[in-house]
């Protein structure tokens, strides 16, 4: 049964609380990322598991293999449910901090960002200097290695899953942002799905925040993307 995870894309940890508090049982999971971890720190992983919440960190490591390998750690003994790191930062990297997770023996469990989807075949190319045909090869090609490397999933578009769950098999975890309900604002995402899409797809987890926090009614909008999703709401 795929889940709903619930971003904090809010500034600080007051007002992320407060969403928290506002949705109260009907939402368990939280995303975490670089802008309330950077303000916060682990305070607001803290908070969170202390209201009984389960936390995706999400810092999209790139480093160096020690030092990301540390990082790892570090989310790991924070007992973050899963945390994000770069693909790009290739095998040595990605090897070392599936190695320092499961040394922790903790529930960590890490997903590769493969290519942003931020970027345009044009903008990755000048960037890797080689001309890009079809930024999905790329993406399925570095979620392949990241499997390889003892990475348990991937962060993807949802016009990407069914192609990821295909390529990967059925024991990658795949996570899926730019979520939308039909007919609703699509915001700044370019390559949106509705949830009953990217679960059919093959999506475990799907990372939704504006189709339920801009809502006017936030209780009918969240029993929606779980009714879709085929969860109970
Ligand atoms: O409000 P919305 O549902 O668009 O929020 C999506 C969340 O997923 C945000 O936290 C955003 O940073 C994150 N995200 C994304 N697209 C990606 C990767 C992450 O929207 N490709």
């Amino acid at each position: 049964m795929a889940e709903l995870i619930l971003p904090l894309d809010q500034p600080s940890q007051r007002d992320a609380l407060a969403l928290v508090d506002d949705l109260g049982e009907a939402v368990d999971f939280y995303k975490v990322g670089l802008e309330l971890f950077t303000r916060e720190g682990p305070s607001v992983v803290r908070a969170l598991h202390g209201r009984g919440k389960r936390v995706f960190l999400d810092l999209k490591l790139l480093d160096i293999p020690n030092t990301v390998a540390r990082a790892a750690r570090a989310a790991a003994d924070l007992d973050v449910e899963l945390l994000t790191l770069h693909a790009t930062g290739g095998r040595a990297m990605m090897e070392a901090a599936a190695e320092a997770v499961a040394s922790t023996s903790r529930r960590t469990r890490l997903l590769a960002v493969t290519v942003l989807t931020s970027f345009t075949p044009d903008g990755l190319g000048e960037t890797w200097g080689r001309s890009i045909h079809e930024v999905g090869e790329e993406v399925t090609r570095l979620a392949r290695l990241a499997r390889e490397c003892g990475i348990h999933g991937v962060v993807s578009s949802a016009h990407e899953v069914a192609r990821l769950r295909a390529a990967l098999g059925p024991d990658a975890l795949l996570v899926t942002p730019g979520i939308r309900l039909a007919g609703g604002a699509a915001h700044d995402q370019a390559r949106v799905a509705t949830p009953d899409r990217a679960v059919r797809d093959g999506a475990d987890y799907l990372v939704v925040g504006r189709a339920i926090t801009a809502a006017r009614d936030r209780p009918a909008a969240l029993a929606q993307v779980l009714e879709l999703m085929g969860a109970p709401a």
